[in-house]
């Protein structure tokens, strides 16, 4: 029923009798149903530009699929003054210093439900679309395209869903992308990590994909996997991320052996690997990374021993390597060396110390042997099989360039 609504409101056409009007109507080529749409025009209303005219009509549309506003973040949203609504906000024209345009739209923490309509791709100078923190549900429409200078795009905590947004894909001067705390599933598609994005948020989704192997093109300094699906191996290729300060992989499905490229992350700060299916040993490179504060590893099945190198690395806060099968410390990660450093150690296989797995439990796990090499091309070959990814769907812009006619 969800995806039905959130489909039929885009052949409706706003047929408010008020609107004396010239009806304004252009169908371009074979087109996804939801660029074609037709917007009344009130003959009677003057802008001060085009710009304006347009963000007046997509706003109107907007607010009429908007279903429930329990703060009234939408309250004002009437008349020509586009750039007086709440949460609307205008700036001289970045290429046409003469015109005020909007340039961003911000209806944050407005516990809104509704969803966006295509007419959104009319408001063409958007530098900035942040909704977080409302009841936004459907899908982002391909029109989103249209916004060429659009900067960050902040979804996040909403109840979208569907595959990722591909769309997304076409803004190009896209620098923030958040889309967590919403219902994306299915797989996440590599041309991604070729964007020149700044940060990547895409956790609490239901992505089940595998990380793609081109990751290491992404010159990101934050992305987050967390609570996801993801499966497979961390392609080798994140040792080539020279910008990346954070990356969160936590409580996701992913396995295989760490690769030692994690060493290569020379200026990254947090390194968040917990709760997933982790095999074999500590990579030793992890010991270079000079800048690291926070290095979480709990809740895996890695084996051998900690390392002296890691434990004391220069920068280091916090060295989460709880609920594993570690069987031994070496010295200098028996005691941290400064008091503000934090070692979790408890539930691993350390003979002697607190807090640790019985042996029934660790033995089995502790003497496995692991060929970590094979292993990952026993994914690799898992990868390259099923499931058959799907080629992105060429590109559709949206054709919204509706020219209205008195
Ligand atoms: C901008 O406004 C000034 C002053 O009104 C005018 O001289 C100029 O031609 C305008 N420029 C454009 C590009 O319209
Ligand atoms: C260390 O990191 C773990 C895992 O992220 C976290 O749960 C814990 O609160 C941190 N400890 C301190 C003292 O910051």
């Amino acid at each position: 029923m969800k995806a039905l609504c959130c489909f039929l409101f885009i052949s409706i056409i706003s047929l408010n009798n008020a609107f004396a009007t010239a009806i304004t109507r252009r169908r371009l080529g074979p087109e996804p149903v939801d660029n074609v749409f037709e917007i009344r025009v009130d003959v009677r209303l003057h802008f001060p530009n085009f710009r304006l005219k347009k963000a007046y009509y997509a706003l109107q549309e907007w607010k009429k699929v908007i279903t429930s506003d329990p703060k009234g973040m939408t309250k004002n949203w009437d008349g020509i003054e586009v750039c007086s609504y709440n949460g609307v906000f205008c700036a001289k024209a970045p290429d046409a210093p003469n015109l005020s345009t909007v340039a961003v739209v911000d209806l944050n923490h407005g516990d809104i439900e509704g969803k966006l309509p295509p007419h959104l791709g009319l408001i063409s100078d958007l530098s900035a679309f942040h909704i977080n923190s409302n009841r936004f549900c459907g899908t982002i429409p391909n029109t989103f395209s249209r916004l060429t200078i659009l900067n960050e795009f902040d979804i996040s905590n909403n109840q979208f869903d569907g595959p990722f947004p591909n769309v997304v894909l076409d803004m190009p001067k896209l620098k923030y992308l958040d889309i967590r705390y919403n219902k994306f599933q299915g797989l996440l598609p590599p041309q991604l990590f070729d964007k020149d994005l700044d940060a990547i948020f895409l956790n609490h989704n239901r992505f089940s994909s595998t990380i793609p192997e081109n990751i290491g093109n992404s010159k990101a300094s934050v992305i987050v996997f967390a609570d996801n699906e993801f499966k497979g191996h961390i392609p080798k290729s994140i040792g080539q991320m020279p910008n990346l300060d954070e990356i969160i992989f936590a409580n996701n499905q992913l396995s295989g052996c760490l690769p030692e490229e994690l060493g290569l992350l020379h200026s990254t700060k947090v390194l968040d690997l917990s709760n997933n299916n982790f095999v074999g040993p500590i990579p030793r490179g992890i010991g270079n990374l000079k800048c690291i504060e926070m290095v979480d590893v709990a809740q895996n099945e890695l084996i051998g021993t900690v390392v002296d190198v890691i434990c004391t690395l220069p920068k280091l806060l916090n060295f989460t390597f709880s609920d594993n099968y570690f069987d031994r410390l070496e010295g200098k990660c028996e005691k941290p060396m400064r008091p503000e450093l934090v070692f979790d150690y408890r539930r691993n296989c350390l003979r002697g110390k607190p807090d640790q797995k019985d042996e029934g439990k660790c033995l089995p796990v502790v003497n496995r042997q692991i060929d970590c090499e094979s292993l990952r091309s026993v994914l690799d070959t898992n990868r390259r099989k099923p499931p058959k990814t799907k080629t992105r769907p060429t590109s559709v812009h949206g054709s919204i360039t509706i020219s209205f006619r008195h």
